[in-house]
Order: structure tokens, then C-alpha cells, then sequence
């Protein structure tokens, strides 16, 4: 057959070898490139608590060399990793009970950087008055070590969201991915939703296909009984945006999910474990920074949290959290690669987008609004281009918090007998909470939970009304 579509050649690859570059704008993160200098004024993890050892921790953030440890005072240091001597890197540096102090010439500088000790200069050597050593702040919590890489005059106060400390019996774990790729594919990856019901099924495995080809079932069948509604919704101005979901669970029930992404890279994620029967309005398991190593490898930095609305059927595994790995779901890691193959997770599917994805040769559809708004929204930003943000006011001690608008929940929406008008209320009724949430917002932590479940059990009345 021959086709005039130059989409639809057969055997057309000899017709599309030519790979584009990828969107530098977006990608690159190094110093002085317009998102780095975005992602720069906001704090960022850079390690997890338990790589600070009692030897130092090379690390790379946004294509700088740097080094992190914690003194023998307990004081956290984000120092450039080149000692300004004569290049040394403090990874080889002996921790100090003030400082760090450079294998080479035992020079000792101290967290923010001053020069505490040239041991062969004199006391009076005008070095201290000529040289400083490049530090950033740097602070540690739950498990991360938080540091900021901006303009020392523009450094912002920690956002604080309610989800750190409610319910109070939170704990929050610190842990991490490590991705072989630019930062920007897998932080999208939280926008796709879609992708959920196929690479997270359980059916995109080969003994999933050969299951399936002795039953006869064709999986397509089985993805699409199982196809969330997706709807997705600017937050905080533009700053942030939210994927909507809903997927029918019995002729009664549906589950509706929300999930934050706030740039330049912060994703907040409701639970995946609780049972989608039971959970009403149940908080989120956990908050996820996507952290550029470079512009080709990027680490996930997260909290788990941890608490008996989370984890109340005890899914939770703790000790499962740290460097590279979390209690979440399979593939988040890299595996042995066969096992990969066998049965992918986001670390293949992500990873094998390219070292950086290349968005001109991208055929988006329908399901991809959300990765197109997150792009459009992060370009705003990156530019200048957005609105100012209109978020809670915050005070240093977190006393004021910003509300979360993830969640889980089930609601009671009676299943209609034509499926696309059943379709259509599950969204409708998932951009019903986002919206009782965007009103809450004013309401202050200790009664927005309980004014938001009264307006759930009036959601669910009505639309039981509407549907008899
Ligand atoms: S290179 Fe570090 S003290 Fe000389
Ligand atoms: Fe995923």
C-alpha cells in the first residue's frame, strides 16, 4: 500500500533520521542559564542526612561541584568542592569541630565559607583579608539536607505545607532516586497520569502477555476498564498545577486523586496504598524534589511521609527508605537490566526518553495537556512572564503553612448506564473538590480538614440525589 501521508510512509525510517536538539531553555540548569537561575532561588536537597558521614560527600547540583558535610559541632556545610588553594577537592578534607580542614595544605574553612586556619601563612598573611571559599546555607530535616544556590539577598524563608505536620503523628522520611537523565522528563512524569494506568498495571510485563494470550484477552481491553478521567488545573497562580483524576472502583464508589506539582520542582503525591473504598480525604505519602546532577542525571529527592492515615493498613515500610529507594512502587530504581526489560517501571520508561528528551520529535495527544501546561507554565516563570504569586503569607517559624491540594478520596457517585456520561460525571465530580479545596484555602489548618469533609458529604448527597 502506498499512502501520500508523510506521516504514514512503511519502512520510512530512512526519512527520519535527523534527531533535533533538545529545549536548552527548559533543560539546562547550570549557573546562568534561565531555568538554573529559576530553580537557584528556591531551596533545594542536595544529599540525604545519612550520606553525611565522618568523611565528606561529593556532590553534584546543577552542574556544580560541591561538597557536603557535617562538622564535628553538628553544623551542616555546602561548600564549592575545589579548595581555593590550589584546587584540592574537599571530599579528601578532614572533617573538623569547626569546619573542614583541605588534605593537601591543611587549610580550614568553616561552614559559610571563611578561612579559618593557612597553617604555613602567617597569622597576619593578607590571604584572609583577599580570599573567601564559596558556601551555600545549608540546613538539614527529616532526613534531607536542604541548600540554597540563589542571590544571598533574594534567599526565601522554607516553604512550610501543612501536609509536613498533619496528621500529627506524621513522620517524614527522607529518601532518594537516582536518574540517568535530564531533570525535566521525570519530574513531568508526575503530571502524565495516564501513563499510571499502563506502565503501573501490572500488564505491561512479557509474563503479562503470555497470561493474557492463553486467555484470549486482548490487554487494550483490560487498560481501558481500568482508563482514569484526567483533568488538570493551574494552583497558586500558575506557580503550581494539578492533575485531577478519577477511576470508577464499583457500581457505587469512585476514587478521585489529586497531586501538586509546584515549580520549579517540588511534586506532592497522595497515597497509593490506602484502599480506594475507604479513604476520604486522606493527605499525601509524599513530596518529591527533582534535582538536576547536571543536564543529563538527575536525583529524586523526597520525604515519605509516614502516619495511621497513610499507612493504616500497615503498607509502610520505613526501613525501606534512603539512597535510592522508597517504599513506593517498583522501577523506580535502576534494576538488573533484564528485569527492566521484563517488567519497566518509570526508571526505564523515563530514562529511555533520551539523556534529555527532544520535544520537537514528541506527537503529543489529547492525554498530554498536563505535560504541556507544566512546560508552558515553567517557561512563564522562567521568564518572568508569570503572574506575582498570590500564596499564603509564610512567617520563618511555619507558623502560617501553605495548604496541599493532593488528596484521596472516595466518593459515592452511583455508576450511570451510558459509560461517556458516566465518564464525564467522574470528572465533574473530581474538579468539584479541587475547586471546595481552592475555597478552603482560606481556612485556616485546624478547621479547613473538617469544613472540606462536611462539603464532601454534601457532594456526595447531591449527586446520589441527582442520579435516582
Ligand atoms: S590545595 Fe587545599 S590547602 Fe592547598
Ligand atoms: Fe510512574
Amino acid at each position: 500500500m502506498t499512502t501520500t501521508n508523510p506521516k504514514q510512509v512503511p519502512y520510512g525510517a530512512y526519512h527520519k533520521t535527523r534527531v533535533p536538539t533538545y529545549d536548552p531553555e527548559l533543560a539546562e540548569t547550570g549557573p546562568g542559564t534561565p531555568t538554573g537561575e529559576f530553580m537557584r532561588k528556591s531551596w533545594q536537597p542536595v544529599c540525604l542526612s545519612e550520606e553525611l558521614t565522618d568523611v565528606p560527600k561529593a556532590i553534584r547540583i546543577m552542574g556544580e561541584d560541591l561538597v557536603a558535610f557535617r562538622d564535628r559541632s553538628g553544623n551542616i556545610g555546602v561548600l564549592q568542592r575545589h579548595c581555593s588553594h590550589r584546587g584540592t577537592s574537599l571530599e579528601y578534607g578532614i572533617i573538623q569541630p569547626k569546619g573542614i580542614r583541605c588534605c593537601y595544605h591543611g587549610w580550614v574553612y568553616d561552614i559559610d565559607g571563611t578561612i579559618l586556619e593557612m597553617p604555613a601563612e602567617p597569622n597576619d598573611s593578607r590571604i584572609y583579608e583577599t580570599v573567601y571559599h564559596g558556601a551555600y546555607p545549608a540546613f538539614e530535616r527529616a532526613g534531607l539536607v536542604f541548600a540554597y544556590m540563589g542571590p544571598p539577598e533574594e534567599k526565601p524563608v522554607f516553604p512550610e505545607y501543612d501536609v509536613y505536620r498533619f496528621p500529627e503523628d506524621t513522620k517524614l522520611v527522607g529518601f532518594s532516586h537516582i536518574y540517568h537523565c535530564n531533570w525535566l522528563q521525570v519530574f513531568e512524569n508526575l503530571i502524565d497520569p495516564v501513563h499510571t494506568s499502563f506502565l503501573h498495571s501490572g500488564e505491561m510485563t512479557v509474563d503479562s502477555a503470555d497470561a493474557s494470550a492463553k486467555e484470549g484477552v486482548t490487554a487494550p481491553q483490560a487498560f481501558y476498564s481500568d482508563l482514569q478521567v484526567v483533568n488538570w488545573r493551574p494552583t497558586r497562580n500558575g506557580h503550581g498545577a494539578c492533575f485531577i483524576s478519577g477511576r470508577r472502583v464499583d457500581d457505587d464508589v469512585v476514587w478521585t486523586r489529586s497531586s501538586e506539582l509546584v515549580f520549579p520542582n517540588l511534586v506532592q503525591i497522595p497515597s497509593v496504598f490506602s484502599s480506594a473504598h475507604e479513604a476520604r480525604h486522606a493527605t499525601l505519602c509524599m513530596s518529591r524534589w527533582h534535582v538536576p546532577v547536571d543536564d543529563s542525571h538527575m536525583i529524586i529527592f523526597g520525604w515519605r511521609h509516614f502516619n495511621n492515615q497513610i499507612d493504616r493498613y500497615g503498607d509502610g515500610r520505613e526501613e525501606e527508605c534512603g539512597v535510592d529507594k522508597c517504599d513506593f512502587i517498583d522501577g523506580q530504581s535502576q534494576r538488573p537490566y533484564d528485569v527492566g526489560q521484563r517488567a519497566p517501571g518509570d526508571w526505564e520508561a523515563i530514562n529511555s526518553q533520551r539523556a534529555i528528551a527532544v520535544h520537537d520529535l514528541e506527537n503529543p495527544a489529547g492525554s498530554d495537556v498536563g505535560v504541556y501546561l507544566c512546560r508552558k507554565l515553567l517557561r512563564d516563570l522562567v521568564r518572568g512572564e508569570a503572574p506575582e504569586l498570590t500564596a499564603r503569607p509564610m512567617s520563618d517559624d511555619g507558623s502560617q503553612t501553605l495548604h496541599s491540594y493532593g488528596h484521596d478520596s472516595a466518593v459515592r457517585l452511583p455508576r450511570q448506564q451510558d459509560r461517556e456520561k458516566d465518564r464525564e460525571l467522574i470528572g465533574e465530580i473530581g474538579l468539584k473538590i479541587f475547586d471546595i479545596m481552592a475555597e478552603a484555602d482560606a481556612i485556616d489548618s485546624e478547621s479547613r480538614r473538617s469544613y472540606i469533609l462536611g462539603r464532601l458529604d454534601d457532594l456526595d448527597g447531591g449527586l446520589q440525589e441527582a442520579a435516582e
